[in-house]
């Protein structure tokens, strides 16, 4: 098993991208995009994503008080590579809710999840983060997700483009 093969095995499972973003200490923005974001528990909340050790983000992910996920919608492409470029300036150009003691909202996604910590787990070259979502707000329209599968952004194809996969077409 090497590293490379490992990677692309599991480039084999599709995933949304959300960006994550928080205040650090002193106020300042933090934000990294993330496809490891997925849902944990219905009650209590909870969340999680997991962020590679070598982040410049880690340090003040690992103090931050409070969070947010923004899911990504097909037309921010171009926002996921921004907030995933390291140490470059993530927020010029970005339109985003800020409020005081709150993470950015980053506007036209596709829905907002605003969280607090509860769990951080050691993840070997990643930290695991569990977050409790202490609101949320979906997006005014039913935009198309961004999705990232083999290591490409891809579009989803709506179900109605779709081969009926039920019944099945009868050739005589
Ligand atoms: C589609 C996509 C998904 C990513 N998912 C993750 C992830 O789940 N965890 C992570 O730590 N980094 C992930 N990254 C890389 C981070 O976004 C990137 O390393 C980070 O923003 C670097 O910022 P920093 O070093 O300034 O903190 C992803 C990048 C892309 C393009």
């Amino acid at each position: 098993m090497t590293d490379r093969s490992f990677r692309r095995a599991l480039g084999e499972f599709a995933t949304g991208v959300a960006i994550v973003t928080a205040r650090g200490s002193g106020n300042g923005l933090i934000g990294m995009t993330m496809s490891s974001f997925n849902s944990v528990s219905v009650d209590p909340p909870l969340v999680l994503f997991s962020v590679d050790r070598r982040a410049n983000s880690l340090p003040a992910m690992l103090e931050a008080d409070v969070f947010a996920v923004n899911v990504l919608a097909r037309d921010q492409e171009a926002l996921s590579n921004q907030f995933a470029r390291a140490m470059s300036d993530k927020w010029s150009t970005v339109r985003a809710i800020l409020a005081e003691r709150k993470a950015p909202l980053i506007a036209g996604a596709l829905v907002h999840f605003e969280c607090e910590p509860y769990a951080h787990h050691d993840g070997g070259d990643h930290v695991i983060f569990v977050a409790r979502v202490r609101d949320y707000s979906v997006g005014p329209e039913a935009a198309a997700p961004l999705i990232f599968f083999r290591g490409r952004y891809r579009d989803l194809r709506e179900e109605s483009e779709r081969e009926p996969a039920w019944p099945l077409p009868i050739h005589y």
